[in-house]
């Protein structure tokens, strides 16, 4: 039976090149997934600070069960070239850092002690994907996703690739399972599970063959998964020999179907869905890439129920599992694609590519969440042999699902199945074909920080709505992905002055912007109501000074503003300039006498938001702007004593209300005490009246007490508790 062997703990680390001769006392301990620099700031990284050569050594100790058991290592992703040693000897080496790739340890395993060295480059190299030329984001270094052991039979289950058939009234699964090999005596049975565990189905075969074939049909009490209800199933197969079980596997699915349509649409289980979605990429404040589960499923969390999206790019490359884990349970549509940046290098530089191109639709092919496969290099010319190959490639590999090819030009060759277009013209262009889905917009046409005047975040944000407006109202387009969820670092070709690439709709720590707001609120208001005026309430940050129009974004029906003893009036939402979007925003005209500059009656703002009549929201903004209060916030308050979870540690300063102050520029102390470690820098500079640093847990359990402190206001204090570990 298979056995998994935590292979996440107990890392040595050393920024250099080092031989077996130097002893263990010149690496500093470590846990996966690592980043090879930790940076205490999250702007103006220099990307030459993760460029480096590295060793990473585990010691370890296995035995294996019997003969012809095998030890096979699997490596999630090492950034960028990494070669690996087992006791000395290479056994691999591995160009490219966002595909998983497997060794087999078995042959140089050792009785008692074992040595695993990795050497990672984590240089540029013009060789690799995604380099070769210039690159609008950081890669960064190191083992930063996790590791895993698994000791199996040598003859065990490699694969089980299931693919539904898209007979919506009767749900049907084909299930293919590859084993490592045929020998006679072997028999493969699959039971079909429900979320809840039930077996619905349980079918046998005889594995005569390493490819072995089940189909599951005639599954009356199947339901579909959808974007509402993401009901998943798991496939448990178990390989016998001679009736002995010798390995079992299993692997999550949902039934849908999911089909970009001649008439513009994309249709999941035949009903038309517009894509309404953002780009995310996969770095982090400090610690690059090398986030836990904890942060790779809030990101999906914050993009399907704080932003109201429901389909996210996997801009430019294959993302963790832990993040399309999430998507599947959330019912979050995911575009995933191949790693690169407008770039297409020679022949070897192609080859890779197509390995990673198989190596992502191997390793997420099950996912019911995904339903496009990324197979051109992000913005790259047209190079028909090339992209002829990935077409061809995805398609052999998973016949059912369409592709998709970025390019930011018309007129480019279309070889996949769906046009997808970056669109920067900040317009809506009528579609030159169909099926055509905007992939971008906005972005570096609208670098917009979080203390921004005002003219700016409010442009920003109807930028975004007026765009997704437009494509909402056009039915030759399937929809439009905005650039981008999260600002993000970047190298000097392409950030503001300090390396970041400012195109968030949220912040580097992944709190709002007000175009943020405007994806809130397109939310139904049965799901969380929203009521989020976009002003800093200031009579003198606009060009001529004063608030007049006020914006607001909600899903009310109507929104009235109150001034002093003043009740403006309700307002209608501006369905005339954004006729197409659920919830338009609302455009509050503010009478002269509150909103001209130098004006004495300034008061405070109170937002009233009604939905058929009735008060369901209010919101105030305070008009002392003044730095009131210091908050802290985290996500959880629990973490894991892994030595690896984390969450962000949030801190804001805020007005009597809670509204963050984006001109409070404060130097905050922070104390810790207890099992956890701080990332970021203590004491933090903060800016924009908003930040997270993030807190990681140790490997002891605890209570974690965290004060912040800042010159003139309270001390904020919060809890945390380190559990131990689940045993898995
Ligand atoms: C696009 C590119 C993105 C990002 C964006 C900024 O051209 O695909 O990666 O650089 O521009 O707007």
């Amino acid at each position: 039976m298979r056995r998994f062997v935590n292979f996440n703990d107990n890392w040595l680390f050393a920024p250099d090149l080092i031989g077996p001769e130097i002893p263990d006392s010149a690496f500093k301990p470590v846990t996966l997934p690592h980043s090879n620099q930790i940076f205490d700031h999250a702007a103006n990284v220099d990307n030459q600070d993760y460029q480096f050569l590295s060793t990473y050594r585990k010691h370890f100790k296995l035995t294996l069960p019997n003969s012809h058991s095998q030890a096979l290592l699997e490596f999630e992703g090492i950034m960028l070239a990494s070669s690996v040693l087992l006791n000395g000897e290479q056994i691999a080496e591995n160009l490219g850092g966002f595909q998983p790739f497997t060794l087999d340890l078995t042959s140089l395993l050792q009785n008692g002690e074992n040595t695993l060295t990795v050497y990672v480059d984590s240089r540029e190299r013009k060789d690799i994907p995604p380099y070769g030329h210039l690159v609008d984001y950081l890669t960064f270094g190191g083992i930063y996703r996790e590791a895993s052991l698994k000791i199996v039979d040598s003859v065990h289950i490699q694969d089980i690739f299931i693919r539904t058939e898209d007979n919506l009234s009767s749900p049907k699964a084909l299930c293919q399972v590859s084993l490592s090999q045929a020998e006679p005596g072997l028999s493969v049975s699959a039971s079909l599970l429900d979320s809840g565990g039930h077996v619905l189905k349980t079918l046998q075969s005889e594995a005569d063959d390493s490819e072995v074939e089940l189909v599951f049909d005639d599954l009356p009490g199947v339901r579909l998964w959808s974007l509402d209800h993401p009901r998943l199933y798991t496939l448990q197969v178990s390989l016998h020999r001679n009736g002995e079980l010798i390995d079992s596997d299993s692997a999550r699915f949902g039934f849908r179907s999911a089909e970009f349509m001649p008439d513009g649409g994309f249709y999941l289980n035949g009903e038309r869905v517009k894509l309404f979605g953002l780009n995310r990429h996969q770095s982090y404040p400090y610690i690059g890439a090398a986030a836990p589960a904890r942060l790779q499923r809030l990101d999906a969390d914050i993009l399907k129920f704080n932003l109201a999206c429901n389909i996210v790019r996997t801009s430019h490359y294959p993302q963790s599992r832990h993040f399309l884990d999430r998507c599947d349970e959330i019912g979050l549509l995911v575009f995933e694609e191949i790693a690169g940046w407008q770039h297409i290098g020679d022949e070897k530089w192609q080859r890779l590519v197509l390995n990673d191109l198989k190596a992502m639709i191997e390793r997420d092919r099950n996912r019911p969440a995904i339903i496009l496969w990324g197979v051109r290099v992000n913005e790259s010319p047209d190079n028909d042999p090339f992209y002829q190959k990935t077409n061809a490639l995805a398609h052999q590999l998973e016949p059912s699902r369409q592709t998709g090819g970025v390019r930011c030009f018309l007129g480019s060759k279309l070889l996949e199945d769906v046009y997808t277009y970056n669109d920067f013209s900040n317009t809506v262009i009528d579609p030159p074909v169909t099926p055509y889905l905007i992939t971008e917009f906005a972005g570096h046409m609208f670098p917009t920080k979080i203390w921004d005047h005002e003219e700016r975040l409010i442009d920003h944000a109807l930028l975004h709505a007026r765009i997704q407006d437009g494509q909402l109202g056009n039915p030759r387009i399937a929809g439009a992905i905005g650039w981008c969820a999260f600002d993000y670092a970047t190298h000097k070709e392409f950030g503001s002055g300090d390396r970041i690439c400012y195109h968030g709709v949220m912040d580097i720590y992944r709190l709002p912007k007000w175009a943020a707001y405007f994806y809130q609120s397109q939310q139904a208001p049965e799901r969380k109501i929203v009521l989020q005026p976009a002003t800093h309430w200031t009579m003198g940050d606009r060009s001529g000074g004063g608030n007049d129009p006020l914006t607001v974004f909600s899903n009310c029906d109507q929104v009235e503003a109150i001034i002093g003893e003043s009740h403006l009036g309700r307002v209608n939402p501006d369905s005339k300039h954004y006729p197409h979007l659920a919830h338009p925003p609302f455009t509050l005209p503010i009478p002269e006498k509150y909103s001209a500059w130098g004006q004495s009656e300034f008061y405070d703002l109170q937002l009233v938001g009604y939905l058929n009549g009735e008060k369901v929201a209010e919101h105030w903004v305070a008009s002392r702007q003044l730095p009131t209060r210091l908050e802290l916030a985290t996500d959880t308050d629990q973490l894991s004593a892994d030595g690896t979870d984390m969450t962000r540690l949030i801190v804001r300063i805020t007005d009597a209300y809670g509204n963050p102050l984006p001109y409070a520029a404060s130097v905050i102390h922070f104390e810790v005490e207890g099992p956890a470690d701080l990332i970021g820098q203590n004491p933090f500079p903060l800016i924009g009246g908003q930040a997270a640093l993030l807190l990681k847990a140790r490997q002891e359990p605890g209570e974690v007490h965290i004060k912040a402190r800042c010159a003139g206001l309270n001390e904020a204090k919060i809890q945390m508790h380190i559990q131990k570990p689940s045993p898995d």
